[in-house]
């Protein structure tokens, strides 16, 4: 791309930002992001609904408040029954309804595979952008979702899941980052990203080296979803979890007692994921309290901010 000299552009390609930035004047800035990817689950309301939830989380993640949506669907006609089709807008629009952001066009095409997902618009103060490079030397590290999607929506597409699994899976993937925001706002953080597809170890190195810092992580103190330790033993991960693990093994110190299992899970591929949270330690609880008011309670610390200009992720058990 393009080496991108507007001044207006406050966040671009440049920076491996969530959303894109782009300055209307001093009190008003547009965010906007897109994304969109074939069903994870086999219900279409829930992919709908997952689609959704996860093209408005860019947005979340930086601090901004989603405006409007447009839908981008792609499907082959002669698999994909338009009951089907139904049931993904109906799961989005319901979704959208939730956040209250009205959809206000799209596109259709024909696709080889279904696809569908969003482009969203929303504003942010100039000023109050939560960008990933302002993390600080002793923030606390909050994430507000568990770990284990990727290989969980894996294990769906082998049949190798329970119904009441497949649920809890569905029912995190559809909760929105609005709450979670909003507390991060509220309470005032210093850097935040969504986990998605480079998986939590992934994106936090985007954000520590867009700090120019480093990061100590526990392994203890992240949740995952149960069922998500039992396949990642017997190595149902997805190929997007493998390649993050791949691309982290010179930027991670593990400690000598964190297992492959482990490596795998804190770099799975999520859909639709948490918030990761870079607050100062003494706003540290008045954060989990806000998130606890605002029904996101099962937000966890897992680590923290650390001096280090090599930008380096250390992860102890
Ligand atoms: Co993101
Ligand atoms: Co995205």
């Amino acid at each position: 791309m393009p080496k991108i000299k507007n001044p207006n552009v406050l966040i671009g390609f440049n920076s491996v930002d969530d959303a894109g930035v782009y300055r209307i004047s001093d009190e008003l800035a547009l965010v906007q992001t897109v994304d969109f990817f074939p069903p994870v689950v086999d219900d279409p309301y829930d992919f709908g609904a997952i689609a959704a939830a996860n093209s408005l989380s860019d947005i979340y993640a930086m601090g901004g408040k989603p405006l409007s949506a447009l839908n981008l669907l792609g499907f082959p006609p002669e698999s994909v029954p338009l009951w089907a089709v139904d049931e993904i807008l109906k799961g989005c629009a319901d979704k959208v309804g939730e956040a209250d952001v009205p959809i206000i066009g799209g596109h259709t095409l024909k696709t080889k595979e279904p696809l569908y997902g969003m482009a969203v618009t929303g504003i942010i103060h100039p000023e109050k952008i939560i960008s990933n490079k302002n993390a600080k030397v002793g923030d606390s590290l909050i994430l507000t979702k568990p770990l284990g999607i990727g290989i969980i929506t894996t294990a769906i597409k082998k049949d190798l899941v329970e119904q009441n699994v497949v649920e809890e899976a569905v029912s995190i993937m559809t909760f929105l980052n609005k709450s979670a925001s909003e507390a991060m706002l509220e309470v005032g953080s210093n850097a935040a990203t969504d986990i998605t597809g480079y998986g939590l170890l992934g994106h936090l190195y985007e954000l520590v080296r867009a700090s120019k810092r480093g990061a100590k992580i526990c392994l203890s103190k992240v949740r995952v979803i149960d069922f998500a330790w039992e396949l990642a033993k017997q190595k149902v991960v997805p190929g997007g979890t493998l390649a993050n693990l791949k691309f982290l093994q010179n930027k991670v110190d593990w400690d000598k007692e964190i297992t492959q299992e482990a490596k795998l899970i804190l770099s799975d591929a999520q859909t639709s994921g948490g918030l990761l949270i870079s607050v100062s330690k003494e706003k540290e609880k008045k954060l989990l309290d806000t998130l606890a008011s605002k029904g996101v309670p099962e937000s966890m610390v897992i680590g923290e901010i650390v001096e280090d200009e090599t930008c380096r992720i250390q992860v102890k058990t």
